[in-house]
């Protein structure tokens, strides 16, 4: 856990995309529930390498060949990797590197959109502030996060083994029951016009998929080990959830989505 409270991680941009295609490939219809509409001010946060900001850009500005549209798409990462590689793809985008707890817009935006990127931060009022009060009263936050439950059968099996090894560490990640989310959204003044907590069990790709998925995005948990027991503990991660997980051939890490629209009420 980095000492501002989001977890620590070490992004690859080409291993991103190569990996993790499915963080956006199964989010498209995350889209759909933004539904970016021509001339609108939008945010996205955590952008990673920019494949949604740029469905985003291209409907926002969809009359900018005709000249008369002010819409305005920009993605926001935390990481330099990430934004150079979207700028590198979409060199027509606008992407900023900045925390997603500092969005320099005041009162302006028209929608915030997220995927995957809010359960990385612990401090969730730190990150519901700021994306309120970018937001026009009126203006809507959609975005999805795992939910209560996610990906529990990995992180219990890669907790399980990091303390039998000596290294007790609890993941840093935040997965809210509907609930809770609610509730942190209505105490920062949004009203929440609908929230969804369901299962999206995710293919990972390859019989390293699991492995790679530990890699990826555990690295922090890793971190203390030598790479001799970071390959052990891997290996018995894949034991444990060998039972649960390994489907015809396949992984299938057992995500939980929690999804959001919710719009700022005036003040
Ligand atoms: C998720 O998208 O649910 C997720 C991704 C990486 C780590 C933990 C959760």
């Amino acid at each position: 856990m980095a000492e501002d409270g989001a977890v620590d991680n070490e992004w690859d941009a080409d291993r991103y995309d190569d990996d993790h295609a499915f963080v956006y490939e199964a989010s498209q219809d995350l889209i759909d529930l933004l539904d970016p509409e021509q001339g609108e001010r939008i945010a996205d946060l955590g952008c990673g390498t920019g494949h949604l900001t740029a469905t985003i850009a291209e409907a926002v500005n969809a009359a900018d060949r005709a000249g008369d549209s002010d819409g305005m798409a920009v993605g926001f990462d935390r990481s330099r990797e990430m934004i150079a590689e979207a700028r590198s793809t979409y060199p027509a985008v606008d992407f900023l590197r900045a925390d997603a707890r500092s969005l320099p817009f005041e009162n302006s935006l028209d929608a915030v959109f997220s995927n995957a990127v809010l359960h990385w931060i612990s401090d969730q009022e730190a990150a519901i502030w700021p994306i309120h009060d970018a937001l026009r009263p009126g203006g809507r936050l959609v975005a999805e996060l795992g939910g209560v439950g996610n990906v529990a059968t990995i992180t219990d099996a890669l907790e399980t083994e990091l303390a039998a090894r000596g290294y007790p560490a609890e993941h840093g990640w935040y997965f809210p029951s509907p609930g809770e989310y609610a509730s942190l959204l209505e105490s920062r003044g949004f009203e929440v016009r609908d929230l969804r907590l369901f299962d999206r069990p995710t293919p990972l790709d390859g019989e390293d998929g699991l492995a790679n998925w530990i890699r990826g995005f555990g690295d922090d948990l890793l971190a203390p080990l030598s790479a001799d027991a970071r390959t052990a503990v891997v290996r018995a991660v894949e034991d444990r959830c060998r039972d649960a997980l390994w489907t015809d051939g396949e992984w299938v890490a057992d995500y939980r989505r929690l999804r959001v629209v919710a719009v700022r009420q005036d003040g």
